[in-house]
C-alpha cells in the first residue's frame, strides 16, 4: 500500500432508546460498518463508535408507560439494540449511552466554554403547559385542529392534512397528548445558543469540502433564511442532564445527543492502551473525524455541531456523510403492510448478509433514498451471490479433495487473468473509500463474471474424465480457488461472516487489501462448506406477515404516546386487496348494548357488543359524534375476527366501521332492523 497509515474516527447516529432498530436505521449502520470494515483492511487505524441516544421527552414518557424508571427502559433498550446490530455484523470498537458520566462531564465543558465566551443567552419564552401533568409540552404532544384548514388530530408543529407549518399556540382547542387537559401559556425561562456568532465559520466550512454537493445546497438556503437561535434548554420533569449553574433546566436532547460521539469514544479510549482522546479532538488534531448520518439530521450535524465545537475549541468534523431514506418496494415503510421491518424480525427469517450486500448494490455517495424492492433482492442475492461467487469455490472445491489431497497447484494457470483480478481491486478501493458502494460491487461482480466464464471454458467436470488430465485439472481449480480468494477479499466489506468462513476453508489469514495480489501456491485448503444458501421468497413472505403480527402483539407499548386514542386511524388504502385478503375479515352485525365515556380518553366510546350469543368490548374513537345513550340498542358492523388490542384502558376485542373525516363528522354503519346480531356481513 502506497498511503500512509491514517487515524480515523467514523460515528453512526446514534438511535433513540425508545424503539426497536428496524431496516431503515440499518442502512446508515451497515453503510458505517462497511466503510469502517475498509479502512481496517487497508491497514488503517479506524474506530468507530456509537451509542444509545437516552434522553428527552418520549423516552421520559415511554417509560412513565411501562411503569418502570427511563433508566431501566434505556438499558433494557439498549441490551436489544446491541443484539440487533451484532446480528447484522456491525462492529463497533464500542457502544456507549448518552446517559452517561463522559456524556454528561463533556456536555457541561461544551457548554461552559461556549457560555464563557458569550455564545449562550438567556431569555424567558411562553410555550404551553399541562396544568395536570405540571409539564411544559413538546410540540408532538400537542393536538388540536390546524388554524389553516380545521383538520381535527393535528400535532402542534405542522399540518398533515395541509401541510401549513405553525406555533403550537395557534391550533384550536389545543389538547396534551399526555393528559387530554387543554394546555395554559406559561413563562420560563430558556438558553439559547448564538448560532448566528458562526455565521463567517459556518459559511466558510460548509464549503470547505467537508459537506456533500447537494448538502451544501441546502445550507444556503438555510443561510439565507438566518441563523436563529437554538433554544438548548428544558424545564423539569425531563430525562437529561441538568444544565450547570440552572435553576433545574436541562440540555435539550439534541444538545447532549452529538457530544455523545466524543463520550463514546472517551469512554473507549480511557479502557485501550493505545488511543489517545485528545489527538483526535484536539482543534489541530490531524486524525480523521466522519460522521454518517441520515438526511433528516443535518440541520443538526452541518451548523449546530461545527458551531459547538468551533466554539469550545475542539476540532471540528472532515466531513458528514449524509444518506437517504430507505423505501421498500417503492412505498414509505409502513406497518399495515408489514414492510416496517425490525432487525430481530430479519434475523428470525433471512441471512443479514443478503441485506447487507442488497443496500450496498444500492449505496452511493449520494442523499438519494434508496429503495429495498423485495422481489429485486430475491433475485439478486441468488443470481449475485450463491450463483456466481459461492458457485466458484464449489464447482472447483470438490476435485482438489478427491484429486488432489486439498493441496492447490504451486503454479497459476493464467497469471494474466489473475493479474486483472488485481488490478482491478485499485478501482474497487477507489469505490469503497468514495462510498460508492453500488459501482464497487458491480465491479466485482464483472469479475466474478470472469471467473465462472473462465471455467465454463475449461470445464473442468469433463478434464476430469479424460486420461492423463491430473495437471491440467489440478491448474484449472486451483486457479478457480484464487479467482475466488480476490472476489471474497473485495467482498469482505459487505460480507465479513462469509469471508470469514471463505477464509476458513482456503485455511488463510483475515485478507487484509495488501495481501490480495499474493496467490496461493502449493497450499493445502479444507473442506467445502456451503457458504451461502439461496433466498426463498416465501421467507421474506413470512417475515412480512411477521412483522403485521408483531404489531399488534406489541400495541401496549404505542411508538407515539397518544397512538391508543386513535383506534380508527389507519393507514390510507393504497393497494387493492386480493379476494383471500378481503375474506379474511370477520364483519359482524352486533347490536351496541351499553356505551359508556372513558376516564382520561378524549375522544373514546367503551362500547358492549353483542354478536349473536357473545358480547365483545370494544373502544371506538366516535366520543365527539355521538352521545352515548343514543348509541343503545342499536345495530352495526364490527370487525370481529382483529387481535385483541391491549390498551390504556382495557382490551378492546374488535374494531367498528366508522365513515367520515373524524371528530364530529363521523358515522357508523346502522344496519336495517331485521339483520340479526352474529350475521357474517359479505
Ligand atoms: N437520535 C437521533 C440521532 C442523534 S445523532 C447525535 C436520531 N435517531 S433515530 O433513531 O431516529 O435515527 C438514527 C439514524 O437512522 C438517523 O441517521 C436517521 O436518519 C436514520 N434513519 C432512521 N430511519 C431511517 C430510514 N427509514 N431510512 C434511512 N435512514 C433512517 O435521529
Ligand atoms: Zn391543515
Amino acid at each position: 500500500m502506497t498511503d500512509k497509515k491514517r487515524k480515523i474516527l467514523v460515528t453512526s447516529a446514534l438511535p433513540y432508546a425508545n424503539g426497536p432498530i428496524h431496516i431503515g436505521h440499518l442502512v446508515e449502520y451497515i453503510q458505517t460498518d462497511i466503510w469502517v470494515r475498509f479502512q481496517k483492511m487497508r491497514g488503517h487505524e479506524c474506530h468507530y463508535v456509537c451509542a444509545d441516544d437516552a434522553h428527552g421527552t418520549p423516552i421520559m414518557l415511554r417509560a412513565r408507560q411501562e411503569g418502570i424508571t427511563p433508566e431501566q427502559l434505556i438499558e433494557r433498550v439498549s441490551k436489544e439494540h446491541q443484539a440487533d446490530f451484532a446480528g447484522f455484523a456491525i462492529d463497533f470498537d464500542h457502544y456507549h449511552s448518552t446517559h452517561s458520566d463522559e456524556n454528561r462531564e463533556l456536555s457541561a465543558l461544551i457548554y461552559q466554554r461556549n457560555r464563557d465566551a458569550g455564545h449562550i443567552r438567556e431569555r424567558t419564552i411562553s410555550q404551553l403547559y399541562d396544568p395536570q401533568e405540571q409539564m411544559f409540552l413538546p410540540d408532538r404532544f400537542i393536538k388540536g385542529a390546524c388554524p389553516k384548514c380545521g383538520a381535527e388530530d393535528q400535532y402542534g408543529d405542522s399540518c398533515e392534512n395541509c401541510g401549513a407549518t405553525y406555533a403550537p399556540t395557534e391550533l384550536k382547542n389545543p389538547q396534551s397528548a399526555v393528559s387530554g387537559a387543554t394546555p395554559v401559556e406559561k413563562d420560563s425561562l430558556h438558553y439559547f445558543f448564538k448560532l448566528a456568532d458562526f455565521e463567517p465559520m459556518l459559511k466558510e466550512w460548509t464549503c470547505g469540502g467537508h459537506l456533500q454537493a447537494e448538502v451544501s445546497n441546502k445550507l444556503h438556503e438555510w443561510f439565507e433564511a438566518g441563523l436563529r437561535e437554538w433554544d438548548i434548554s428544558r424545564d423539569a420533569p425531563y430525562f437529561g442532564f441538568p444544565i450547570p449553574d440552572s435553576d433545574n433546566k436541562f440540555f435539550y436532547v439534541w444538545m447532549d445527543a452529538p457530544v455523545g460521539y466524543m463520550a463514546s469514544f472517551k469512554y473507549y479510549c480511557e479502557h485501550s492502551d493505545d488511543v489517545d482522546f485528545d489527538s483526535f479532538w484536539k482543534s489541530d488534531s490531524e486524525a480523521e473525524l466522519y460522521h454518517f448520518i441520515g438526511k433528516d439530521i443535518i440541520y443538526f450535524h452541518a451548523l449546530f455541531w461545527p458551531a459547538m465545537l468551533h466554539g469550545a475549541h475542539f476540532r471540528k468534523p472532515d466531513a458528514i456523510f449524509a444518506h437517504g431514506f430507505l423505501t421498500v418496494d417503492g412505498k414509505k415503510m409502513s406497518k399495515s403492510r408489514g414492510t416496517f421491518i425490525k432487525a430481530s424480525s430479519w434475523l428470525q427469517h433471512l441471512n443479514p448478509e443478503a441485506l447487507r450486500y442488497y443496500f450496498a448494490a444500492k449505496l452511493g455517495a449520494g442523499v438519494d433514498d434508496i429503495d429495498l424492492n423485495l422481489d429485486d433482492f430475491v433475485a439478486r442475492i441468488n443470481s449475485d451471490l450463491v450463483g456466481k461467487v459461492v458457485n466458484i469455490a464449489s464447482r472447483c472445491a470438490g476435485f482438489i479433495k478427491k484429486r488432489f489431497d486439498n493441496r492447490l497447484a504451486n503454479y497459476l494457470d493464467e497469471p494474466d487473468l489473475f493479474n486483472d483480478f488485481v488490478l482491478t481491486g485499485e478501482a474497487i478501493a477507489d469505490d469503497y473509500e468514495a462510498r460508492e458502494f453500488g459501482h464497487a460491487l458491480r465491479k466485482i461482480m464483472a469479475l466474478a463474471d470472469k471467473a465462472n466464464q473462465y471455467i465454463d471454458d475449461r470445464k473442468p467436470w469433463v478434464i476430469a474424465k479424460q486420461e492423463d488430465s491430473d495437471e491440467q485439472l489440478h491448474a484449472v481449480c486451483s486457479m478457480g480457488i484464487n479467482l475466488f480468494r480476490l472476489l471474497i477479499g473485495y467482498l469482505r466489506p459487505v460480507l465479513p461472516q462469509t469471508a470469514l468462513a471463505s477464509e476458513k476453508f482456503m485455511n488463510i489469514h483475515p485478507l487484509y487489501w495488501n495481501a490480495l495480489p499474493q496467490p496461493l501456491l502449493g497450499h493445502e485448503i479444507n473442506k467445502f462448506k456451503p457458504l451461502m444458501t439461496r433466498v426463498e421468497s416465501k421467507q421474506v413472505e413470512a417475515m412480512l406477515e411477521d412483522s403485521k403480527e408483531s404489531l399488534q402483539a406489541n400495541d401496549s407499548a404505542p411508538a407515539k404516546i397518544d397512538a391508543t386514542d386513535s383506534i380508527l386511524q389507519t393507514d390510507p388504502i393504497a393497494d387493492s386487496i386480493s379476494f383471500d385478503d378481503f375474506a379474511k375479515l370477520d364483519l359482524r352485525i352486533a347490536r351496541i348494548v351499553d356505551a359508556k365515556t372513558v376516564e382520561g380518553a378524549d375522544k373514546l366510546l367503551q362500547l358492549t357488543l353483542d354478536i349473536g350469543g357473545e358480547t365483545r368490548n370494544v373502544f371506538a374513537g366516535i366520543k365527539a359524534a355521538y352521545e352515548p345513550h343514543t348509541l343503545v340498542g342499536k345495530l352495526t358492523v364490527m370487525v370481529a375476527n382483529l387481535a385483541p388490542r391491549k390498551m390504556r384502558f382495557g382490551l378492546s376485542e374488535g374494531m367498528l366501521l366508522a365513515a367520515g373525516p373524524g371528530g364530529k363528522d363521523l358515522w357508523i354503519l346502522n344496519p336495517d332492523e331485521g339483520a340479526q346480531p352474529g350475521m357474517r356481513v359479505k
